[in-house]
């Protein structure tokens, strides 16, 4: 019988992020370094700003992005500039956080460089925390994406170029890099965050026996069924 993930729901996305923060700071302090892959969007603003409260060994934390749009960290659509203003603030504000953006480069070029460079932070990474949109994509694993059957194949390099098809989701943001399925799955804690009804609704679709084209999150609840699905109002 396959092993299906259970969600662990919260009375507000304020509790979940408390929960969380609990959780990642006892596991961000079990070695001298450590490190965490972080998703941008919206849902895991309140467990940055947490985080970034927690008497962590900052300075011995590296943070890496999950994903990112192919944007300068002045974009308002910046996954980096989101976790700048959310967790590297206050106690938080000396950790390392290496971006993916990279202005002399193009998202292929920047995908090699940056899976060296990944590679040699951390591995495997101690936590991910990944969130989730209502078309069923994690990362920037994108439904029939140009790119998903790389970042989701077992010889995946840690990070891969994506080029979304445009939808309501994606917005004008089709060209981005991802980690690979395989550098998520290999970490030791993994956080999927979801809010409200309708991401509720599209995890439980997830569930299904679809492709997993047709809903990428399904390619890390099946080789991850341990994560933590963690769901708040
Ligand atoms: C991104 C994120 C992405 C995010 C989902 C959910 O670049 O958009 O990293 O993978 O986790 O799109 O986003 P929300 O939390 O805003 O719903």
């Amino acid at each position: 019988m396959e092993l299906v993930p259970e969600v662990i729901q919260f009375a507000s996305p304020k509790v979940m992020a408390a929960r969380i923060a609990d959780v990642i700071e006892a596991e961000l302090s079990r070695s001298d370094q450590s490190s965490i892959a972080l998703s941008g969007g919206s849902t895991p603003a309140a467990l940055y700003q947490a985080l970034s409260e927690r008497p962590c060994n900052w300075p011995d934390v590296t943070g890496i992005l999950v994903d990112e749009r192919w944007v300068p960290p002045t974009d308002k659509g910046s996954n980096e500039a989101f976790v700048q203003h959310t967790l590297k603030q206050a106690a938080a504000a000396n950790m390392s956080l290496q971006g993916m953006w990279r202005a002399d480069s193009t998202p292929d070029n920047a995908a090699q460089t940056l899976s060296d460079e990944v590679a040699g932070i951390a591995s495997p990474l101690d936590v991910v925390v990944l969130g989730m949109g209502s078309d069923g994509h994690t990362a920037s694993w994108f439904p029939y994406a140009d790119g998903l059957d790389v970042a989701l194949s077992h010889e995946a390099p840690d990070v891969v170029a994506i080029k979304a098809h445009a939808s309501n989701i994606t917005g004008d943001y089709l060209d981005r890099l991802t980690l690979s399925l395989r550098k998520i799955q290999e970490a030791r804690r993994v956080f999927l965050l979801l809010s409200g009804v309708e991401k509720m609704r599209t995890f439980e679709a997830s569930l299904d026996d679809g492709p997993v084209e047709e809903m990428p999150v399904r390619a890390i609840l099946r080789t991850r069924p341990d994560l933590w699905v963690c769901w708040s109002p």
